[in-house]
């Protein structure tokens, strides 16, 4: 992977949505290093303290996007064509996170669950492909999860929202490749953001709840993995790597090696087998 700056002519127009924090945020930086010309898009619009007053002309330039919002996805793709006449790589990585049990869990937040790490990555797609048509080239980055690969217990919703991610990604990929578009799903192990502080209990997630106990031992375990995880800026070299690749795979995994073993695993173990390891994992029993 080169280090260098880009010159103008090899400098992309990049659009990060879900910029102000973690992997979003970590791309934004290093991209924009690297001398692309980065839009980062989030509620927040900032990327901490230090970009809080900015030179207007400077990369990367801030946006407020809501991904939940259609007019709000467009605007921003709007401003981004309308500045750079183009848009060379989308990096969907807005993501919220719900911990519950199925039964704990009301409609309304399974809802606002997919409605940002699903519905969000749509309206951003769709909202982008007539520009890189028009272009012939264009390159989504989808942020997936090893919970995209893998139901994690107590984290149905967040789990069925990348299941979801990944089979739109791989559709999509059919669709696009004749116009030049590739599509690409990233999907990271436990790493350090701020998911672990972002993080949503379901409302019923009481200690009234039959389910609190083992919800409670297996978000432990997840939380355990984030915070002893790696930095952002880590998968954030991996985005720069994908963005140079010629002809990228379907999906990368990222992240602690024995989660990445893990989601193999799950294609060639007994599948009993496979769940009993998972249970174990989040202690739970069964
Ligand atoms: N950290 C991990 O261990 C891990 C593992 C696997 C996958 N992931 C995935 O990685 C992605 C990034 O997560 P992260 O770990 O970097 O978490 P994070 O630090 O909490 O960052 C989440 C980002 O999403 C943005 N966002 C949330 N809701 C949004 C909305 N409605 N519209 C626009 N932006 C929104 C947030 O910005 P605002 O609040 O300013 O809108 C923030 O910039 C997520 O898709 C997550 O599922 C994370």
């Amino acid at each position: 992977m080169s280090s260098a700056r880009q010159s103008f002519s090899d400098s992309k127009v990049i659009l990060v949505v879900g910029a102000s924090s973690g992997f979003g945020k970590a791309c934004v930086e290093l991209l924009s290093q690297l001398g692309h010309r980065v839009f980062g898009a989030s509620r927040s619009a900032q990327l901490s303290q230090d970009h809080s007053v900015r030179d207007e002309t400077a990369w990367p330039k801030l946006l407020t996007m809501d991904v939940q919002n259609e007019n709000s996805v467009g605007s921003v793709v709007e401003t981004v064509i309308q500045e750079c006449g183009r848009i060379d790589v989308v990096i969907n990585s807005a993501g919220i996170a719900y911990a519950g049990s199925v039964e704990d869990t009301s409609m309304a937040e399974f809802q606002d669950q997919l409605d940002t790490n699903f519905y969000g990555v749509v309206r951003v797609t769709q909202k982008v492909l007539p520009q890189m048509r028009k272009q012939g080239s264009g390159l989504f980055i989808n942020i997936s999860s090893i919970g995209g690969l893998i139901g994690l217990p107590f984290q149905s919703a967040y789990s069925a929202s990348k299941f979801a991610l990944e089979g739109f990604t791989e559709s999509l990929r059919h669709e696009v490749r004749p116009f030049g578009i590739d599509a690409v799903l990233l999907e990271p192990g436990d790493f350090k953001t701020n998911m672990t502080l972002n993080r949503k209990f379901s409302k019923r997630n009481t200690p009234e709840s039959i389910y609190y106990q083992a919800c409670k031992r297996a978000i432990e375990t997840t939380i355990a993995g984030e915070v002893s995880g790696q930095p952002p800026e880590y998968l954030a070299k991996k985005v720069v790597a994908l963005i140079q690749c010629n002809k990228p795979a379907v999906r990368y995994s990222c992240g602690p090696a024995m989660q990445r073993v893990a989601a193999k695993a799950k294609g060639w173990l007994p599948q009993k087998l496979f769940e009993q390891m998972i249970a174990r994992e989040f202690e739970q029993k069964n």
